[in-house]
């Protein structure tokens, strides 16, 4: 009893505690690195509410120059946009501003511009060029030919030292200057790694490795915002001269005071002042489809760029009362967003990130939002937008030119000598760090993974008592090292020579397939067991973290409908795994763009069977289900009796714990066959499988790929596709013409419909694996008693004479595949081939 009480109060006390730290993160941020500088003045000055210091006052930073030392100018002339303008420091020779960094991560970099007349040089002529450790900001501006009068600009930098420094580079003779300089910490939240690509060339990940330039940041529908009221001392402008159409947004706004924070979203993204206010449809009760908001922002072309669109919904008076598009330039971006369903509740902020190019005739970025024609009344709304330019391939905001190519003395050769040694000693430390990391990885991870898995009450696979004797051998080689996997229950252990000799040394000709992971061959056991082994390609970087999965998950599931593991091999770093081998290749080889003979009504119908009862297995048969994240018909393989069984099961995640009702994880598994709702909430359940498996129920009846960027837009996507015939009852219209009039009716019609409900826009309204199941061998029944009651007939009803068949046009994606055993993960591969159709796979609303 008093234990209890103990733990009563410390929680309580806990509580408080956190309750109190998360009230402290809602004050202003502070940063850890504020410089604030007044280039060359000799006195502080306060500008938009913040203190900007003389750089000859301070000491964290220091001024170097080379050659000359850097003049200084002030000028009290009334003439000066701001005090901050009045005085400057000018740069007869490349000079730089050191600044220790007390917290590594994303830097604001702001700079100031204004020529100073009277300076006693010609200030407008003078080209600036500034650059960072390892980005060029700005590369030969003069205020020449430029309209404003002074420059202002801001950078986020990802400062991964402990010093930043910010050179500025004089050409030929002439002066280069500054007005002031701020160097200030960003919240780690603010820049994403990731984003969601809307154009081919568009990065997706990566993004905390390059240096961001603010272009635009827009307040829809309110008043600008000064740094005074963004804890980040941000400026917000009005968006009014950016629309399209001027009459075609409405403003409104509430009192920020109303706005609801939620805990995943910082209040550092955008100030409530942001959210309060908002652009709606000028004309809201247009049921034009074609009705829009737009912005037209001019930019740079050749660059790839940031945007991010921030939504309030202040203006709904019910839940589930707006929802729209967001497009950019021809694109939707973001198809059907139902805001108080991804919020939670009305008046609560979400924002989303994109990355983008120009669109392809003009040197503008559009960005819109365009009502769905699903709600009533029609309507769309804009909060904020930001646009960041981002930096290219040579680290460049501003231009062709690198930094080494600027900083010419960086590559002299003394400089040479020390970096060559540099280099040598940390590739050296490097590779020792890396191979220990490696070893503690392995080792924590295959002591932990018993425990971590006392769930899965299911026959595990290979017991010691089968490997014993080979791990045994391993160690006593020394070859397997601290690496092995030899202490838990993974299956056989195979040697290296083993493994060689079965694929007579990795011969080319036994090749069954290749993709991300690596090559897969045939191989030939001593015994004569036939197996396919998939090399794992050491450079693969996901390739450890999927080796590890895929052991894991298959050595302890074991059923007919899936393809069993039989060993693996780590010996020499190698990552090889020995699965069963399955004759007849992947389902998808059987269906499309091979010469193999077509299957049968029934064969279909037994093969998708199969394969929903291996999923149906991973969903129900563990005691934590397991989702597999990348069901496809390249992923479900055919036995020498054209058994089916469910591959590949590398992105395989367990499922929500009994509390929880998803699992939150970034969108993987491959185009085409992407859960919709898991790709807007990037919340996985057991119904994103249905929906891809309702994907491949379609491209079993219809026998083309899931993604066919060649054919006319409406028909790229086999969901939306299949989905908008299935709706009008006339799926036989596009279905595989060999099977035409000699399916059942009734079977058919059962099997549309049980891939209808698949491929549900929401994961409630989809069947469980089981429904599905029972469904499909139900269509099964229903062809199996007809076809012993009467004669296939070639004049069937289900073919209407005069309606032309879609034509079929067979599309390989870049995944190479010659039979047999499918590779690995091959998302890659088939982003490339298939962003393009972007717009298409992201909308969801099959019409
Ligand atoms: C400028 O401000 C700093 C910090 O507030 C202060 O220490 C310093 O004395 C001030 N300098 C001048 C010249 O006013
Ligand atoms: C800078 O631009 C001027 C024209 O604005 C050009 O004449 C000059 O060559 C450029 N300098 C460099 C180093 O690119
Ligand atoms: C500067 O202003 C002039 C006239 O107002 C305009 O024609 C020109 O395009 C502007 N240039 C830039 C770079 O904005
Ligand atoms: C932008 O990306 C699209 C799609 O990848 C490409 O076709 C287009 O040429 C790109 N535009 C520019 C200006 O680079
Ligand atoms: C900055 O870069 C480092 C190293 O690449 C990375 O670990 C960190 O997450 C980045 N920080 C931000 C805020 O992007
Ligand atoms: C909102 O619209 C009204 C007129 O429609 C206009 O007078 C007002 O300036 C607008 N407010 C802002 C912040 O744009
Ligand atoms: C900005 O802050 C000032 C005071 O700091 C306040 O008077 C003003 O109303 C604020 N305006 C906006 C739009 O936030
Ligand atoms: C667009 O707005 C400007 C002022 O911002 C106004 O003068 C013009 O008449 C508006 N045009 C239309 C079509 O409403
Ligand atoms: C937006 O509306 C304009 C006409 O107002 C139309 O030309 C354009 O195609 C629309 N954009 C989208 C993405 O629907």
């Amino acid at each position: 009893m008093v234990e209890l009480e103990i733990v009563k109060w410390v929680s309580l006390v806990l509580a408080v505690v956190i309750i109190s730290m998360f009230d402290g993160s809602y004050a202003a941020f502070n940063p850890v690195d504020n410089y604030l500088i007044a280039c060359g003045s000799s006195r502080n000055v306060t500008f938009q509410g913040k203190l900007f210091v003389p750089d000859s006052q301070q000491s964290s930073f220091v001024l170097k120059s080379q050659g000359d030392t850097a003049i200084v100018t002030s000028n009290s002339n009334s003439n000066v946009p701001s005090p901050i303008f009045q005085s400057a420091r000018i740069f007869p020779a490349i000079t730089s501003y050191k600044f220790d960094i007390h917290q590594q991560g994303r830097h604001w970099v702001r700079l100031y511009f204004f020529p100073l007349p009277n300076s006693g040089n010609d200030l407008e002529s003078a080209p600036i060029t500034v650059v960072t450790d390892k980005f060029v900001l700005i590369n030969n501006f003069t205020f020449k030919n430029y309209n404003g009068s002074y420059l202002f600009k801001e950078y986020s930098v990802n400062v991964t030292s402990d010093t930043l420094t910010l050179s500025f580079i004089p050409f030929n003779n002439l002066v280069s200057f500054v007005n002031a300089i701020e160097v200030v910490s960003v919240p780690d939240e603010l820049i994403p790694d990731q984003a969601l690509p809307v154009s081919q060339s568009a990065p997706s990940h990566g993004l905390s490795a390059l240096a961001f330039e603010t272009v635009y940041r827009l307040n829809m529908g309110g008043p600008l915002i000064t740094p005074q009221n963004d804890t980040l001392g941000r400026i917000w402008e009005n968006d009014a001269k950016y629309l399209h159409v001027n009459s075609s947004a409405v403003n409104m706004s509430v009192n920020p005071a109303t706005i609801k924070y939620p805990q995943s979203l910082v209040p550092e993204i955008a100030p409530n002042w942001v959210y309060a206010t908002v652009d709606t449809m000028g004309d809201a009760n247009v049921a034009n489809l074609n009705f829009n908001m737009t912005w037209v922002l001019p930019v740079d072309p050749n660059y790839m760029y940031f945007v991010r669109v921030h939504f309030c919904d202040i203006v709904s008076k019910a839940m589930n009362s707006l929802v729209f598009n967001v497009y950019i330039n021809s694109d939707i971006a973001f198809p059907s967003l139902d805001l108080s369903t991804v919020t939670g509740g009305l008046g609560v902020p979400y924002y989303k990130d994109f990355t983008s190019n120009t669109t392809m005739d003009s040197d503008t970025l559009n960005v819109g939002v365009g009502p769905d024609t699903a709600i009533d009344p029609p309507n769309a709304i804009m909060n904020g937008l930001e646009v960041l330019k981002i930096s290219n391939d040579v680290r460049s905001l501003d231009g062709l030119s690198s930094v080494e190519g600027l900083l010419p003395e960086l590559a002299s050769k003394k400089h040479k000598v020390w970096i060559i040694v540099g280099l040598v000693v940390g590739c050296f430390t490097a590779v020792v760090f890396i191979a220990l990391c490696y070893c503690c990885f392995i080792a924590r991870r295959s002591k932990s993974s018993p425990q971590g898995h006392a769930w899965l009450a299911l026959p595990l696979y290979g017991n010691s008592q089968t490997m014993t004797k080979n791990s045994t051998i391993s160690q006593k080689s020394g070859t397997a090292s601290c690496i092995s996997l030899a202490s838990s229950n993974f299956g056989r252990f195979f040697m290296f020579q083993e493994i060689t000799d079965a694929t007579n040394k990795f011969d080319e000709s036994l090749l069954l397939g290749v993709g991300g992971f690596g090559r897969v061959y045939k191989g030939t056991l001593d015994d004569g067991t036939n197996v396919a082994v998939k090399r794992g390609n050491p450079r693969s970087e996901q390739g450890i973290a999927e080796f590890r999965t895929e052991i894991e998950m298959l050595s302890k599931l074991r059923h007919r409908h899936l393809v069993s593991l039989i060993g693996y091999c780590d010996e020499r770093s190698e990552m090889i795994l020995v699965y069963e081998y399955m004759a007849n290749g992947p389902l998808r080889s059987h269906l499309y763009g091979t010469d193999l003979p077509p299957l049968s009504w029934k064969q279909r119908l037994e093969v998708c069977i199969g394969a929903a009862r291996g999923l149906h297995y991973l969903h129900t048969g563990a005691a934590q289900s397991i989702i597999h994240r990348d069901v496809k018909t390249t992923n479900i393989l055919l036995d020498e009796n054209y058994v089916a069984k469910v591959a590949d099961f590398g992105l395989s995640k367990t499922g929500p714990a009994l509390d929880q009702t998803h699992v939150s994880t970034a969108v993987k598994g491959s185009f085409g066959y992407l859960d919709p709702e898991y790709f807007r909430r990037q919340q996985l359940t057991e119904k994103s499988d249905v929906y891809s498996f309702g994907v491949v129920l379609m491209e079993v009846l219809c026998t083309r790929p899931a993604l066919n960027p060649v054919l006319p837009r409406e028909q790229v996507n086999i969901a939306e596709w299949a989905m908008s015939w299935q709706k009008k009852g006339m799926l036989d219209q596009i279905m595989d013409p060999i099977l035409v009039g000699k399916v059942n009716q009734a079977s058919l019609k059962k099997f549309g419909e049980t891939a209808e409900n698949c491929l549900a826009e929401y994961g409630v309204d989809r069947p469980t694996m089981g429904d599905v199941l029972w469904n499909l061998e139900y269509a099964l029944q229903l062809e199996e008693t007809s076809s012993a009651l009467t004669e296939p007939d070639d004049n069937s009803t289900n073919h209407i004479p005069g309606i032309p068949l879609t034509p079929i046009q067979p599309f390989d994606n870049s995944v190479s595949m010659i039979d047999g055993v499918t590779s690995g993960t091959d998302d890659d591969g088939e982003d490339a081939a298939t962003s393009a159709v972007f717009s298409q796979l992201v909308n969801p609303r099959g019409r």
